[in-house]
C-alpha cells in the first residue's frame, strides 16, 4: 500500500514548500494540483473562452496536456485566479480526478497539494496537513514572490486577491477548501521554512507511527 501525504490548505500558506520537501525527504513523487487548475484557467483565458462556462471549462480540463503544466506563466496571479474560478465547475474536478488518483496509487508512495488532497481525492490518506497562516502574512509571501517573478503587483492588490481566493475556494459546492476531519494543522504564520517543514516532517513521522500527533 503506498503511504499517501495530502496537503492542503489555502493560497501561499506555505502547503507547496512544505510539500515538496517532505516528497525529496521521503524520496515520493510530488504533484502539486494546483497546476492543473492554473493549466486549465490559462487554457480558456488563450482561447478566449468564460471562465464561468462550465461546459467550455470542462472541455478545457478534459483536453488539459500535462506539457502545459511547464509553462512559467502558470505561477503568476492572473493564471491564480483563473484557476480558482474554473476550479468550481464540478465537470472540471470530475476531469481532473482520475489523473490525481492515479499519481497517489503510486509505490512507495506519493505527495500531492491542493485544497481538496484529503477530503476528495485521498481521503484515505496516510498523513494529512492542512497547512495555513494569517491573510497578511500569505499576502507579504505571495507578493515577494510574484515581484520576484517580475510581476508589477501591489501588496493591497495581492492581499485582496487573496482574500477573495480564500473566499471562492471555501465558498463553492463542488470539493470546498476545507481540512479534513482527520487532518493536522499547520499555523505556518511565524514559522519560517525550516520550522514548517521540520513541523510538518513530525506530523508525517507520527502517522507513520501509526499515532495521531499532538503538537
Ligand atoms: O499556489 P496557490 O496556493 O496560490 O494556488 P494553487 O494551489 O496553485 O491553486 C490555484 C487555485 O486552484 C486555487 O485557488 C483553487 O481554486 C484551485 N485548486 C483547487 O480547487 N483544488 C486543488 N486541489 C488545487 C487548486
Amino acid at each position: 500500500m503506498p503511504f499517501v501525504i495530502a496537503v492542503d490548505g489555502p493560497a501561499a500558506s506555505g502547503k507547496g514548500t512544505v510539500a515538496s520537501r517532505l516528497a525529496a525527504l521521503y524520496g515520493y513523487p510530488y504533484l502539486d494540483t494546483g497546476l492543473l487548475y492554473r493549466a486549465v484557467g490559462m487554457a480558456l483565458l488563450r482561447a478566449h473562452h468564460d471562465l464561468d462556462d462550465p461546459i467550455a471549462a470542462e472541455a478545457a480540463a478534459r483536453l488539459l496536456d500535462l506539457k502545459a503544466l511547464a509553462d512559467p506563466a502558470l505561477r503568476g496571479a492572473v493564471a491564480g485566479e483563473a484557476a480558482s474560478r474554473t476550479a468550481r465547475h464540478a465537470g472540471v474536478r470530475a476531469a481532473l480526478l482520475e489523473l490525481q488518483r492515479v499519481f497517489a496509487d503510486q509505490e512507495p508512495g506519493a505527495v500531492l497539494d491542493g485544497r481538496d488532497i484529503g477530503t476528495v481525492i485521498a481521503p484515505g490518506a496516510d498523513a494529512k496537513l492542512y497547512v495555513t497562516a494569517s491573510p497578511e502574512v500569505r499576502a507579504e509571501r505571495r507578493w515577494k514572490q510574484l515581484t520576484a517573478q517580475g510581476e508589477d503587483i501591489s501588496y493591497p492588490t495581492v492581499l485582496d486577491d487573496i482574500r477573495r481566493r480564500d473566499a471562492r475556494d471555501a465558498g463553492r459546492d463542488a470539493a470546498p477548501m476545507k481540512p479534513a476531519p482527520d487532518a493536522v494543522l499547520l499555523d505556518t504564520t511565524d514559522l519560517d521554512i525550516e520550522a514548517a517543514t521540520d513541523a510538518a516532517r513530525r506530523i508525517v513521522e507520527a502517522a507513520r507511527a501509526g499515532r495521531v500527533f499532538r503538537p
